[in-house]
């Protein structure tokens, strides 16, 4: 499933990264990239441990935290920390790749299970031409270009590239995410019915059909969640 979750930055927030990230320093992308995606991969990223970098995953860590969608959709137990990109210039593409399963933060040792792989855009589409995240999905190809604080998440078993970008910088953060639910049929599933309850609860307030569907959502997650 793929999911646009809007608004994980309002403008004010995505103004103050895009400040931080005028003083940051870039580096050649490939530093985080596995052997076969390190051969595609045309971009630049902050490195992992400078004090932008750190700043900026605190302002999207939080964020995502508080986003009551991503949280139904992603069920999230762990996130590695998010990562910053820039695709400009002469380094402005990353060729079809898979993601590597399992991630270790190298600074703590933290590992995470990469179920999920989001990508939160801090450029306005206007703001540059090509730079489409492109993901191969089961109903085919998905090009993905979205406002400034809108983030796309996706299952990190597609197969994904980002277009070669020919005007202007698309800025952006990614993250991979381990879910409580590793199955993606089954989270996708708890959440169809975390929104159709959500739905119902707004259209007839909480019923006793209310009550016995959100029974049944916990009884789902508690057996497929590991915590
Ligand atoms: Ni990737």
């Amino acid at each position: 499933m793929l999911l646009q979750v809007p608004c994980v930055l309002d403008s004010e927030q995505v103004a103050h990264c895009r400040e931080l990230l005028a003083t940051a320093e870039w580096v050649d992308g490939s530093a985080t990239a596995g052997s076969q995606s390190a051969q595609v991969k045309n971009n630049r990223q902050l490195p992992e441990q400078s004090p932008v970098a750190q700043r900026l995953q605190q302002i999207v860590l939080d964020a995502l935290l508080r986003h009551a969608l991503f949280y139904a959709a992603a069920l999230p137990k762990k996130i590695f920390p998010p990562l910053f990109n820039c695709y400009s210039g002469s380094s402005n593409f990353f060729g079809s790749h898979a993601d590597n399963a399992m991630r270790t933060h190298v600074a703590t040792g933290y590992r995470v299970r990469s179920d999920l792989s989001a990508t939160l855009f801090l450029s306005a589409p206007g703001e540059y031409d090509g730079g489409e995240l492109v993901i191969e999905d089961t109903f085919g190809e998905q090009r993905v270009k979205l406002p400034a604080g809108d983030l796309i998440l996706y299952p990190s078993s597609s197969i994904h590239r980002v277009e070669p970008v020919t005007r202007g910088a698309r800025i952006a953060s990614f993250m991979w995410l381990e879910s409580m639910v590793r199955d993606n049929a089954q989270r996708r599933l708890l959440f169809e019915l975390d929104m159709a309850i959500m739905d119902l609860r707004q259209q007839q307030g909480d019923s006793d059909t209310s009550i016995r569907l959100t029974n049944t959502y916990h009884n789902l997650l508690r057996m497929w969640a590991d915590s």
